[in-house]
């Protein structure tokens, strides 16, 4: 009897636990994998939402553009239900890009800046000058010599997405994304880009000549026009740290060679070792040839152009491989930061702090930081539900406005 029951007892335990296992596996797999997949987008998306509510509450009012990084409208995945693959078209298409041409991260970072910095991450920033505006007030014309990059791989992914899905992602949204790709893939830190973003139909040229930094601005200046889009000072020494990559043209930085503003002699403020390496990394490439390429390049971080380019890592004393991290700060603690613009975050006790804060650890708090700053400037000041319009070609505004 007891060993029936024990029997008994057993085959019951199995059968529990095989429906337990059945019921797991079959009917509800499918059901329950998306469950959680979904309710760990949402756990992201609201742990964002309250950092992006925080972050609102304690922003300086009275900015031009005061809550800059409040979602607007904006949403997580917005092209779910009318274009459910847009998110990953830009994923893939950024990827194929970047295979081709790895620098372009830097490039896109850069042209985010510019777009989001005049009017709002509304990709005016792409407006050329046809549609009868041909006086070249655009905002691509007042970048400092129309250096910009990566506004036709932008226009590359869009085609990809209009073939998807005519007309439904914005200009605006595929550079926010793609931008984040791109860095991700070049070893930045991942952030959420949240999306519904629509396109300007105008051009700001005048906003842009005033109000982004120029490479020669003090700290005060730069500071000011940070300010005035919401950011406070970590966040604008966190945001300067994106010059730990890309390239910078030597004709931003020669004038720090000889006479600095008008003193006659060269900036004070740059250690005289690094004065003499990037004299000479500037000079050496000046010789160029008739069709304008370089004629000597001693240094392999020098590239085939028809100006010279300094590469971010040869501030570094020790060049390291390593993307996104602080050998930025680490630099100019030592007096070795590129442009005047980055120098000068040690003229202020304020932003000089920050910059040994950021400098001092594994470059883990710039990072964390400037996952957080990328999403607030990402969001600054967008068009949202029936604003803008979603453009066609990113560098024409569409004819009928939705
Ligand atoms: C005070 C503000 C800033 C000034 C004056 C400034 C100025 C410049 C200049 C003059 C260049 C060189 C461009 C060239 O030679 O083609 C450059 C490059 C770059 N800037 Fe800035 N910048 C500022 C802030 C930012 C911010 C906030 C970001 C992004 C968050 C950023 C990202 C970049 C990147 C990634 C590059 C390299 C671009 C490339 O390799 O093509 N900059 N910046
Ligand atoms: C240039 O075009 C803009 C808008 O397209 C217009 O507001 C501005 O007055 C024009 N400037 C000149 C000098 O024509
Ligand atoms: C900083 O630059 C602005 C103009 O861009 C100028 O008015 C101001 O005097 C400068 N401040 C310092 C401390 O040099
Ligand atoms: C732009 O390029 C011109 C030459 O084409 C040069 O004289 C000028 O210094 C450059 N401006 C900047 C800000 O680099
Ligand atoms: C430096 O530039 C200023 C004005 O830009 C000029 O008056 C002065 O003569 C220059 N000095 C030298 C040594 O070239
Ligand atoms: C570069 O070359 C030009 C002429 O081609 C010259 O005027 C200029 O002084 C040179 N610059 C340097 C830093 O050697």
């Amino acid at each position: 009897m007891a060993t029936l029951m024990k029997r008994k007892t057993k085959t019951l335990i199995v059968i529990f636990i095989i429906s337990v296992i059945l019921s797991l596996k079959f009917p509800y797999e499918i059901e329950e994998e998306e469950r959680a997949r979904r309710e760990k987008l949402e756990k992201e998306e609201k742990r964002f939402s309250v950092f992006l509510q925080r972050e609102s509450a304690t922003s300086s009012p009275g900015g031009v553009v005061s809550s800059s990084f409040e979602l607007h409208g904006l949403e997580y995945d917005f092209y779910r239900q009318k274009c459910a693959q847009a998110e990953s078209i830009v994923r893939s298409t950024m990827a194929r890009i970047y295979l081709q041409q790895n620098d372009i991260s830097f490039g896109l970072l850069r042209l985010l800046f510019h777009d989001c910095f005049i009017k709002g991450c509304d990709a005016s920033v792409f407006l050329d000058d046809r549609n009868g505006n041909k006086n070249h007030s655009i905002e691509r014309q007042a970048a400092p010599n129309k250096s910009l990059r990566g506004l036709d791989e932008i226009e590359t992914i869009k085609e990809e997405l209009d073939n998807a899905c005519p007309g439904v992602v914005s200009c605006a949204d595929t550079l926010a994304l793609a931008t984040r790709d791109a860095i991700v893939l070049a070893g930045g830190p991942f952030y959420p880009v949240f999306t519904g973003r629509r396109d300007s139909t105008e051009s700001y040229f005048d906003e842009a000549m005033d109000e982004i930094p120029k490479p020669n601005d003090n700290i005060t200046r730069t500071l000011f026009l940070f300010s005035r889009r919401g950011f406070d000072e970590r966040e604008t020494v966190n945001l300067l740290g994106a010059h730990n990559v890309g390239k910078i043209n030597c004709d931003f930085i020669q004038n720090r060679f000889t006479n600095f503003s008008g003193t006659g002699q060269p900036d004070a403020s740059i250690d005289p070792d690094f004065l003499n390496e990037l004299r000479f990394a500037c000079q050496d490439s000046n010789s160029t040839n008739d069709d304008g390429t370089v004629a000597s390049m001693t240094s392999r971080e020098m590239r085939n152009s028809s100006s010279a380019m300094i590469f971010q890592r040869l501030s570094a004393s020790i060049p390291s491989g390593a993307r996104f991290d602080n050998h930025y700060y680490q630099n100019l603690l030592r007096g070795r930061g590129l442009l005047f613009v980055d120098q000068q975050l040690m003229a202020d006790e304020n932003t000089a702090r920050f910059v040994r804060g950021y400098a001092s650890d594994d470059g883990t708090t710039f990072r964390r930081d400037f996952s957080r700053s990328m999403v607030k400037m990402s969001n600054t000041g967008v068009l949202t539900g029936t604003r803008g319009q979603v453009r066609n070609k990113c560098s024409l505004p569409s004819a009928n406005l939705e």
